[in-house]
């Protein structure tokens, strides 16, 4: 969604913020602007588009004042436009605020404060905060008891950080992140780690409806009625500082070629941490899985491997469909929550509705300091570094790893992922080794209007996730489907401009993945197959390596939908790291 970052110190502050929201910029690229306060006035440059573009535009990083406020909008209410991007001024412009998340309620309050004769100059529901805090500071010139009533009178999910002309740095969340970075210097506020992380590892996580007032060289921290609070510094790692694309033109290249290296490690340092899962999971009468988008595939894998291998009975449930179907969930149940961000709403929301019905909750998290991690009662990490890329792809197959694992430990090494686990990586430094090949195969595939991914049983979820992939880096209309669906239906939109993936290693889905491509391909459709055995009814074959442990398939008949995905987004001139209209961590439901 939206970042926010905020710093109040000794250093000129508009290079510091133009180069956080850079980090940051995964979260949100809609609209891009920054705030400081110089000489005890507030100068505001905004602009639509990415950080990059709108610096050289605008020239933020030229901007005096020690103290200010950025953002990188990820459009909710109002366009995308110079007037709706952050941050939003007051009607006296002493205050400026940047926000995430949804202000439910900001129709009523917007007409409360227009009836005050406040003047709204954008089409947000965020304005109303900086408008909010302008009322109640009119009263009595008091930020404390300011922001105290401004958060109270706010419904919905939020973190916001406001600018005074005085200098102060103020802000709250509810249900957003939002974390400060203690420097030498000073502070820094922000909506992700990464805003900070290159000047220091000392962080403090906010709690929900905290609110954090840094005047002069003072830090103070209250809870929702005032009260000091105190918060403790957490030390984060380091590692995460390294976010470049190295020698690769896009950070999704960069992350998909990482993949052999984290499947390599994952879960490798965290034996113990398993093992208590292992018998959590043991213990549960029931296994819930859930996740969103790429991470509800993952939860599609865990379920097919857990019911089928270990004899766990496991249920999937989209995390955003989770709290319409509650029924049979209860104290003996577990939660099984999948997430790179460990931030993603729908998730948090399932977690949520799962714990007021008594269950465990267990989660897999990319972030160890999210959200999600913070109110399981358990969870691991998959360590894969900050994935910057829109789409999700190491992160997948580290989950995918982490996965077999767990379950690899649940049926005594039945599944044979640890013992195969350099045969995996092998197979998979030789399936990124078809590059080239699939570059080519995506320019034959330019024009392509849809594309259709089909899969069998445990390949069924890779079906779906690289139809994900190809629709959201390429915009060509991709669906995945279940193999022995297709005459129940889809067949009839295939024709002869039609192209249909197969993903078909050969085990025992294999011969009727054939059959099927046979009643496609006498429709006239193009047949892509990605198989270690090649057929001749494939037009054009994507090879994988043979492998003997073919549960293990999964992890890598991704890749080459990855890179294909990648690449079609090459040919069709779209941006593979920031697609259209979405945003890395989808902080809103
Ligand atoms: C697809 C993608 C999304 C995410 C989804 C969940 O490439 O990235 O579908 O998988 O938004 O995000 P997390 O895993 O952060 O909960």
């Amino acid at each position: 969604m939206c970042s926010i970052i905020g710093y109040k110190g000794q250093l000129i502050v508009a290079p510091l913020l133009v180069d956080s929201l850079k980090r940051m910029e995964y979260r949100g690229y809609d609209s891009v602007g920054i705030a400081t306060i110089n000489n005890g006035k507030i100068l505001v440059k905004k602009g639509v588009g990415k950080v990059l573009d709108v610096n050289r535009r605008l020239d933020l990083s030229n901007m005096g004042g020690h103290a200010g406020i950025g953002h990188t909008r990820w459009a909710t209410h109002g366009s995308i436009t110079e007037k709706n991007a952050h941050p939003h001024y007051c009607c006296t412009d002493s205050m400026a605020i940047v926000h995430n998340g949804i202000i439910e309620n900001h129709r009523v309050l917007m007409k409360e404060l227009i009836d005050l004769g406040h003047v709204f100059k954008s089409d947000t529901d965020s304005e109303v905060i900086a408008h909010l805090l302008e009322r109640y500071y009119a009263e009595q010139k008091n930020i404390k008891s300011s922001m105290i009533k401004t958060c109270k009178r706010l419904k919905g999910d939020y973190a916001f950080v406001a600018a005074l002309e005085d200098g102060t740095i103020c802000g709250s969340r509810c249900n957003e992140p939002l974390m400060i970075g203690s420097v030498d210097t000073g502070f820094f506020i922000s909506s992700d780690i990464l805003g900070f992380i290159r000047y220091t590892d000392k962080a403090i996580f906010l709690e929900n409806r905290d609110i954090v007032v840094i005047d002069s060289k003072t830090l103070q921290i209250y809870d929702p009625d005032g009260n000091p609070v105190n918060r403790s510094l957490t030390q984060v790692a380091w590692e995460l500082a390294a976010i470049d694309k190295g020698k690769y033109s896009h950070y999704t290249l960069k992350e998909i070629h990482e993949q052999p290296f984290i499947v390599e490690k994952v879960g490798v340092q965290n034996l113990d941490k398993i093992e208590e899962f292992c018998n959590i999971l043991r213990n549960s009468k029931t296994v819930f899985l859930t996740g969103s988008g790429t991470s509800y595939h993952c939860a599609l894998i865990a379920k097919h491997i857990l019911s089928n291998f270990a004899k766990i009975h496991a249920e999937t449930m989209i995390s955003s469909e989770f709290q319409y179907t509650l029924s049979g969930i209860d104290n003996t149940s577990v939660l099984l929550a999948f997430s790179q961000s460990g931030e993603t709403a729908d998730v948090l929301q399932a977690v949520n509705a799962a714990k007021r019905m008594g269950a465990k909750v267990l989660s897999i998290v990319n972030v160890p300091t999210s959200s999600l991690a913070r109110i399981s009662d358990s969870f691991l990490t998959i360590e894969c570094g900050p994935e910057i890329g829109v789409a999700a792809t190491k992160s997948f197959t580290a989950q995918l790893s982490l996965t077999y694992m767990i379950v690899d430990e649940l049926c005594n090494g039945y599944l044979g992922f640890k013992i195969n686990r350099q045969i995996l990586v092998d197979a998979l430094q030789e399936a990124l080794a078809a590059e080239n090949e699939i570059h080519g195969i995506a320019e034959k595939l330019r024009d392509a209007r849809d594309i259709y991914v089909l899969g069998r049983s445990i390949h069924y979820p890779i079906a779906l996730e690289g139809a994900l992939k190809i629709k959201e880096l390429s915009y060509i209309h991709a669906e995945g489907i279940a193999a022995g669906e297709l005459k129940h239906g889809p067949l009839a939109l295939i024709d002869v401009n039609s192209y249909v993936i197969i993903v078909n290693p050969n085990d025992t889905t294999s011969d009727n993945n054939i059959a099927s491509a046979h009643e496609i391909k006498a429709r006239g459709a193009t047949i892509i197959g990605i198989s270690n055995k090649p057929d001749e009814v494939y037009d054009i074959f994507i090879k994988i390596p043979f492998i003997k442990c073919n549960i293990i398939y999964p992890i890598i008949e991704v890749l080459p939908l990855q890179i294909l995905a990648y690449y079609l987004s090459l040919v069709k001139n779209v941006d593979p790291d920031y697609p259209r209209n979405l945003a890395k961590s989808v902080t809103v439901r």
